[in-house]
């Protein structure tokens, strides 16, 4: 039930977090990963050794545990996770996440992700039962926090009432039942999708290479859209700015022929998007060392040979290969339609986005574009928009053609 999903796990201070660790087998036999999360108090309860060697990855118990990371590492963390459990959740940690209180790596990773959450909370009754938590509650609900439980029953404090932790089982059935809610129901649920995007790099030297100013940020915006319409997504992308889309898997590549490679294994697919601002040619003659500036008092010579058309070649697979939408963009500078409606012809594509990357128009590497639409019926102008808008118009068209 839960292949390919990857849930961040935090868990805070309380006798439950015992009851927790089984939550991490149980979400593991579903087929799921799990990185786990420890508050402070939470390792008051358990150790983070256990948590570590139950869910196979090293437990997180400090923000500036993260430094070593190349990418802000909380936002890494919560971003990379389909779903965020926390379970147990304190009445501290509730309180915290209500008002938006990032003090530690746990609180850090709620507040700085968009990703859903879902809170088994877990504390004495007349905890549960404050004003404050009644209050705080109501907060989390309304902003989106699917809550667990809490069970009524003997509290480890000699108490009786609602606050005890729901149990593992239930916590995994309510996050099985998150997932078969949230894909069921969308329009692109059980599809593949390809996105190429970003710049590629053609080395000339082992310091030196060949690239664009392609940011990535209308390939990463297509792939969250897609993502977000139930899609499964491989993204193909060269070394970008943007390229961490979330819910997708992420495949790094350097040049157009890895990128070409990558594309052609992680096929098949019902639908391609090639948003990559793929390198034309790469130096067939790279120097193994760094060429030198006195070598010769002649500028080196550079060699070059075309790379694979990457868009070209997957729109000629034959049908049964050929993913059933294959999708292009065109950047031109200048004489836009003309130079679209010839590059779409050529490159045997279904639709093509055309859009001008004139210097003075900031496309490349700024957050809005103007697209002009191809299919086999004509061209339509969409008009200057942000390029999240792009991605989540060429989505919903992408799913109103499976619908
Ligand atoms: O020929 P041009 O580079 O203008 O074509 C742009 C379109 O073709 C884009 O969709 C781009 O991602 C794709 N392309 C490709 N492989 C190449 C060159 C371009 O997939 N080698």
């Amino acid at each position: 039930m839960l292949h390919g999903r990857h849930i961040l796990l935090i868990m805070s201070g309380g006798i439950a977090a015992y009851k927790a660790q089984l939550l991490i087998r149980l979400i593991q036999r579903a087929g799921g990963t799990v990185q786990a999360i420890l508050t402070e108090s939470a390792t008051e309860f358990v150790s983070p050794l256990t948590v570590s060697a139950l869910s196979g990855r090293p437990a997180l118990t400090e923000l500036f545990d993260l430094t070593q990371e190349s990418e802000i590492g909380h936002i890494e963390l919560s971003r990379s996770a389909d779903l965020i459990v926390v379970a147990p959740a304190t009445a501290n940690l509730l309180a915290k996440l209500a008002h938006g209180l990032a003090d530690d790596l746990a609180s850090t990773c709620l507040l700085a992700t968009d990703t859903p959450i879902m809170a088994a909370p877990a504390m004495n009754v007349r905890m549960w039962e404050a004003a404050a938590t009644r209050r705080n509650m109501t907060v989390l609900r309304d902003d989106g926090v699917i809550v667990v439980g809490p069970d009524e029953g003997d509290m480890a404090c000699g108490e009786y009432g609602p606050g005890r932790m729901a149990e593992p089982e239930a916590i995994l059935e309510a996050i099985e039942a998150h997932f078969q809610g949230a894909d069921g129901a969308k329009p692109l649920a059980g599809r593949h999708v390809i996105v190429t995007s970003g710049p590629t790099r053609e080395p000339i030297d082992p310091v030196r290479y060949i690239s664009n100013a392609s940011s990535g940020k209308q390939g990463t915006a297509i792939a969250e859209a897609l993502a977000a319409q139930g899609a499964r997504v491989s993204f193909v992308t060269g070394p970008a700015e943007y390229a961490n889309p979330r819910g997708c898997e992420v495949i790094r590549v350097t040049t157009a022929r890895e990128m070409d490679a990558a594309v052609g294994a992680a096929l098949p697919a019902d639908v391609a998007v090639f948003c990559a601002a793929v390198a034309d040619w790469h130096v067939t003659n790279p120097a193994q060392i760094k060429i030198k500036k006195d070598s010769g008092g002649n500028p080196p010579l550079l060699d070059f040979a075309p790379n694979p058309d990457i868009l070209k070649r997957i729109a000629a697979l034959e049908p049964g290969g050929r993913p059933e939408l294959v999708i292009g963009f065109a950047a031109e500078t200048g004489d836009l339609e003309a130079r679209a409606r010839e590059k779409f012809a050529a490159k045997g594509c279904d639709w093509l986005l055309a859009n001008d990357v004139s210097a003075e128009r900031g496309v490349f590497g700024g957050d809005a574009t103007e697209i002009v639409f191809f299919d086999a019926s004509g061209h339509t102008s969409w008009g200057a928009m942000a390029k999240t808008a792009v991605a989540q118009r060429l989505a919903q068209k992408i799913a109103a053609h499976f619908r």
